[in-house]
């Protein structure tokens, strides 16, 4: 939606740019991806083990929420509850709760503290899917989606009373904790199509009628797209837009949510780890086409963000420590910038940054920005960075660079790549 059309309050979110996606159910303890039950078909006497054994005995949400802010993280959007139907709070409406298992607490209550004392907004995943509700018709994605005894044994469920249990546990979670920032439901997919059977939808969940409620207990609340209604904000998955999102023609404010390595529950075996630089360069990239970045941290049975996770949130952290004005506050500029580039523009500042992915040999050109820019520096270290407009009249020479457009500005840029990941020219523009 429109940010200006929208109800929500979406300053913040679209100044802040980049916030934490967390997935922690009892499917980290299988440890192969959070949909392990859909995958591998397993039955609810066959999850159990999981749900018998999850005791996250390390569990801190204090340092969870301390990573998350040095990585210059802003908000956090933690699964409630996943498509297995595992809650994470004490919910009053069933018992497949973490205060049932082993370890015996919620263990959303002291997420949400420990990530409001560091100030980050507070965001609820809520799957909209349920595996384990007795009232969930089995459909075509359906863990026994291929047991036709099942499916037989269980054909009178009634999604009216499934979708009475959805509403009243988010109206929980939008009664027992405070401001909630961000609810982010996942997900609708009647519009599928599939060789039986069908998939659920806004009629399901009763989506006008949830969006309503949400609305009522959390007025200021962003909602995303994927109750079958339009929501707040676009939430592309893991794939980076070519451009600033658009629904009917109209720009919407957007939000690409993405893995480290696509797996968003803990995936031991998964070694399809992302680098920390290209990981930068799609941060930058998100902003400069106008979009926020949620990046995903599934923690592991034990309740700890794994080292590979840790690597990668300190790696963006350093970056956004030092370049951090380039992303907060800014979006995208209308100018076209160099190759190998991207503009991203501060309005409240006037100021605009040119992120060089690649690093180029002495000079980068830019085209539009002759007499517009008052002072130019290398954002790591304050250094001055020298401007030229080259006379168009003039041709290119043995030694210098010539023709070109009147209204271009030629950096001079040092042999030397600054030692960053995405080295950053902050340009003061007039
Ligand atoms: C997809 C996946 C789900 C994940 C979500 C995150 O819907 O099915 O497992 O939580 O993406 O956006």
């Amino acid at each position: 939606m429109n940010p200006s059309a929208s109800p929500a309050d979406t300053g913040w979110f679209l100044h802040d740019r980049f916030g934490l996606f967390i997935h922690w159910g009892i499917y980290s303890v299988a440890a192969r991806h959070e949909w392990v039950k859909q995958r591998e078909r397993i039955t609810d006497e066959g999850y159990q083990k999981y749900f018998d054994h999850f005791y996250p005995d390390l569990y801190d949400p204090a340092l969870w929420a301390r990573e998350a802010k040095n990585a210059g993280m802003k908000y956090f959007v933690v699964t409630t509850k996943h498509h297995d139907g595992f809650c994470l709070w004490d919910s009053a409406l069933t018992d497949y709760k973490a205060t049932r298992t082993p370890w015996g607490k919620d263990v959303l209550r002291p997420m949400v503290d420990a990530f409001r004392r560091e100030d980050l907004k507070v965001g609820f995943y809520h799957s909209l899917l349920d595996w384990h509700h007795p009232q969930f018709p089995v459909d075509p994605i359906h863990p026994q989606r291929d047991d036709l005894a099942y499916r037989e044994a269980h054909k009178d469920r009634d999604v009216r009373l499934y979708a009475e249990y959805l509403h009243g546990q988010t109206r929980e979670l939008l009664t027992q904790f405070g401001k909630v920032d961000v609810m982010w439901f996942d997900f609708s997919y009647s519009r599928r199509p599939y060789p039986w059977g069908r998939g659920k939808g806004k009629d399901d969940w009763q989506s006008e009628k949830l969006l309503a409620m949400v609305r009522e207990l959390q007025p200021g609340v962003i909602v995303n797209d994927r109750l079958e209604l339009q929501g707040d904000v676009k939430t592309p998955e893991e794939y980076q837009p070519r451009g600033w999102m658009e629904v009917n023609g109209q720009r919407v404010m957007w939000e690409a949510c993405q893995t480290f390595n696509g797996s968003w529950g803990y995936y031991r075996d998964n070694l399809d780890w992302r680098a920390p630089d290209e990981l930068i360069r799609t941060l930058v990239d998100t902003v400069s086409k106008g979009g926020n970045l949620l990046l995903n941290v599934g923690p592991n049975g034990r309740g700890e963000f794994e080292p590979r996770a840790i690597e990668r949130l300190r790696a963006i952290g350093e970056w956004l420590r030092v370049h951090g004005r380039s992303i907060y506050g800014c979006t995208a500029s209308e100018l076209t910038p160099p190759p190998d580039a991207r503009f991203t523009y501060n309005p409240q500042t006037n100021r605009l940054y040119l992120h060089l992915m690649a690093w180029p040999y002495k000079h980068v050109h830019l085209d539009g920005l002759a007499g517009r820019v008052e002072y130019a520096q290398l954002l790591n270290d304050a250094s001055e960075i020298h401007m030229k407009v080259i006379d168009p009249r003039q041709e290119a020479e043995t030694i210098t660079p010539g023709g070109g457009r009147p209204d271009t500005l030629m950096l001079e840029l040092p042999i030397q790549r600054p030692a960053v990941a995405v080295p950053v020219i902050e340009l003061f523009l007039k």
